[in-house]
């Protein structure tokens, strides 16, 4: 009897990582992966992102992979995370956004920046969120930016304003935004 109830606790237990025979998997160092390791990253964690971040009612998780993606595979930059991150722009934003301007410009209103990001955990790849920077124009104490985001659940990131922003405002000669690493950017 008690062997049986083990056994059915175990097979509950394990259940939500049955996926983990499934695991997108990283050996060693994630930041010496080489560019063939991340596009098999990428490839593995492509769907599941998509599936995750667009399981709720945002509407743009569905829309953002036929945006112009700004870089050419997903890079590991320190701040948010150390996550893997890769950045879509909306047809508003792409032009201005991917010329990675420094200087005295606004990005237009309705511009949405879409970033995904990858989280490492024990050599093993997780869906991070999907982060949003929107452009407005009610927003002054915020250089007119709205921050949210999808948590990899498709539920909405509870994302407070001055916390995106206490970092992001930093970018000052950019309009606030921080631009991919600059050997992966598109176009740039
Ligand atoms: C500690 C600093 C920091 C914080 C806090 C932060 N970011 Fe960022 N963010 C960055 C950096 C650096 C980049 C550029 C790096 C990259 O995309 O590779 C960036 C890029 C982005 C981008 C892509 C557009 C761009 O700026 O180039 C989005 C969208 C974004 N962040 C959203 C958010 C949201 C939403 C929050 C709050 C939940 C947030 N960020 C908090 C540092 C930060």
């Amino acid at each position: 009897m008690f062997r049986i109830t083990t056994a059915a606790a175990f097979a509950a237990l394990t259940l939500p990582t049955a996926a983990a025979e499934h695991a997108c998997t990283v050996e060693g160092d994630h930041w010496d992966l080489d560019e063939a390791g991340i596009a098999a990253l990428y490839d593995c964690m492509s769907e599941r992102m998509l599936a995750g971040y667009s399981s709720g009612d945002d509407p743009l998780a569905g829309e953002y992979r036929g945006w112009v993606q700004a870089g050419t595979r997903p890079a590991v930059a320190g701040p948010h995370g150390e996550r893997f991150l890769l950045t879509f722009a909306n047809e508003i934003a792409a032009e201005q956004y991917l010329a990675y301007e420094e200087g005295d410009f606004e990005m237009p209103v309705g511009s949405v920046l879409a970033k995904e990001s990858i989280a490492i955990r024990d050599g093993t790849a997780r869906v991070g969120p999907l982060f949003y920077m929107t452009k407005v124009d009610d927003a002054p104490e915020f250089d007119n930016w709205f921050y949210s985001g999808v948590m990899p659940n498709g539920k909405p990131l509870n994302a407070s304003q001055a916390f995106c922003h206490d970092c992001h405002r930093n970018f000052d000669a950019s309009d606030s935004m921080g631009y991919p690493v600059p050997e992966v950017r598109v176009g740039g």
